[in-house]
């Protein structure tokens, strides 16, 4: 597996690896055009397919991560932790102090992932991701202390 920076050219296989990963998935344009703001950083991780993904934006000190999915088959193999590992690192590096995320709070592989990376939860934000028939989920609000060395 190949973690690198992503660029516009990649968005055909940033958006196959979102489809497998989202119920809503972002499609090539809406990665070319993130990846073109101010800001932003993407990555992606290359195996024998497109395997994970991760998008960034800092904005004034506080990094935001926008999405992060690994493909079904690359899951549980450390890929969505090298995603987040190496944001951290270039959102500190990038001169951000903080960096925050959210996620649906029943999402126990993410939420279990981050609190790993030692986010802590920072606020809920209450029937924010709308479910379709399932109605609507709390998003939780985590946020991680980026001045305080490495993670
Ligand atoms: C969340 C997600 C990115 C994790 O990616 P991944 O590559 O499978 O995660 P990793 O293999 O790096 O897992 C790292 C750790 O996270 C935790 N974790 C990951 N998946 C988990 C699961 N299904 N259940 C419980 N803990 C889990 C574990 O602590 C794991 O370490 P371990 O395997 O040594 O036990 C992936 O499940 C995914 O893409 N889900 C769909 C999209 C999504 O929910 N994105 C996040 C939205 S905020």
């Amino acid at each position: 597996m190949n973690l690198v920076t992503a660029r516009p050219e990649d968005a055909p296989a940033l958006a196959s690896i979102h489809a497998q990963a989202f119920d809503k998935p972002w499609d090539e344009s809406d990665f070319e055009g993130v990846l073109e703001a101010q800001g932003v950083f993407g990555l992606l991780v290359q195996g024998e397919d497109p395997a994970g993904l991760l998008i960034c934006r800092t904005v004034a000190g506080e990094a935001e991560i926008l999405t992060v999915g690994v493909a079904g088959w690359a899951r549980r193999r450390g890929i969505g932790q090298s995603l987040m590992t190496a944001a951290i690192d270039l959102a500190r590096q990038g001169g951000a102090d903080r960096m925050f995320l959210e996620v649906d709070v029943g999402n126990a592989a993410a939420v279990t992932l981050y609190e790993r990376l030692g986010f802590e939860r920072a606020g809920l934000r209450k029937a924010y991701y709308d479910r379709g028939v399932d109605g609507f989920a709390d998003a939780l609000v985590m946020r991680l202390d980026l001045t305080g060395g490495a993670h």
